[in-house]
């Protein structure tokens, strides 16, 4: 069984990837923390309990940060709804938080631990910016970290720049630099990882978590129900823990612009003329029929 943390701002990809990832068997969610991101740290740290509510699971739950490092915060309420988990009636959850900040609660639940831990971030990256910084002496404790951000095709906030790296670009130029094995899953990928009209009628009868789901995704605005389909952006982060082979990967040199119009954009060396060094693993490839299917039967197994 894989150890993971998951760092998110739910959302509703977020919630269809910590659906899938709570209820693997394979994988032994250690805890989640939240961020400001798609909605604000409130609202992502409600929706979070009511996902843990919902699937009856006692993960520990910590709430990070509510600004980015430096920048100003800027929401995606107009894709995810203003709550950011709009269209499905969650009851209120009464979970109790773990009593510190993220980076603290990340940094003891890693070092409590013999096992390497693998960081999945699929928000913003201001947390994980600060544990490392924080405290540097989790490094070696650290599998690798799977992120869901940055493009190399154009951007989903402006000409260039994807969502989680252009709310807190310092953070995640702090994190992609750290030495640590980065694996990527940009625009390239994510935006082909669709669920269809047809897929999301299947998953409506999918049981209880199906209908939970459905109801999520009626009222998601990343991608077009009845064009290309739904982007499952943050799910390919947890598909790829469980099936690598559906991604085809090329390691790289990755800069994130910080400043000015650009302040969020990521470049990558692809054609390795600037550099022989590398810093991630950047996803360049996924089979979407596999993709497909596999989300489907995630879903399809769960109660
Ligand atoms: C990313 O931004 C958010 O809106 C999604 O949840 C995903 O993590 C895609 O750019
Ligand atoms: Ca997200």
């Amino acid at each position: 069984m894989r150890k993971i943390i998951i760092d998110t701002d739910p959302g509703i990809d977020d919630a269809a990837a910590l659906t899938i990832a709570l209820n693997n068997l394979e994988l032994k969610v250690e805890m989640l923390s939240t961020v400001a991101g798609n909605v604000n740290l409130d609202y992502t740290t409600e929706n979070a309990k009511k996902i843990l509510d919902f699937f009856e699971k006692d993960t520990p739950l910590a709430k990070g940060n509510s600004l980015p490092i430096l920048r100003e915060y800027e929401d995606a309420s107009q894709f995810h709804g203003e709550t950011g988990m709009n269209g499905f009636d969650f009851p209120e959850s009464s979970r109790k938080l773990l009593p510190k900040h993220a980076a603290v609660e990340i940094k003891n639940r890693i070092l409590a631990g013999e096992e390497k831990v693998t960081l999945v971030t699929i928000g913003p990256l201001t947390n994980v910016a600060l544990l490392l910084s924080m405290y540097p002496e989790v490094k070696p404790k650290i599998e690798e970290i799977v992120i869901m951000g940055g493009s190399t095709i154009g951007g989903n906030t402006n000409t260039s720049a994807e969502f989680n790296i252009k709310v807190d670009p310092h953070a995640a130029q702090m994190v992609i630099n750290s030495g640590l094995p980065i694996t990527i899953f940009g625009l390239r990928v994510t935006t082909r990882a669709l669920l269809t009209r047809t897929d999301i009628e299947k998953v409506k009868s999918l049981g209880r978590a199906g209908e939970m789901l459905y109801s999520l995704f009626t009222h998601y605005r990343g991608g077009d129900l009845d064009q290309a389909g739904l982007m499952m952006h943050d799910i390919c982060t947890i598909c790829y823990l469980l099936k690598p082979e559906i991604f085809k990967f090329q390691e790289t040199q990755m800069e994130v612009a910080v400043e000015g119009p650009a302040a969020g954009t990521t470049v990558a060396d692809l054609a390795g003329r600037y550099t022989a060094a590398k810093n991630v693993k950047l996803a360049v490839e996924i089979d979407q029929k596999q993709f497909r299917d596999w989300v489907l039967a995630e879903i399809s197994q769960l109660k």
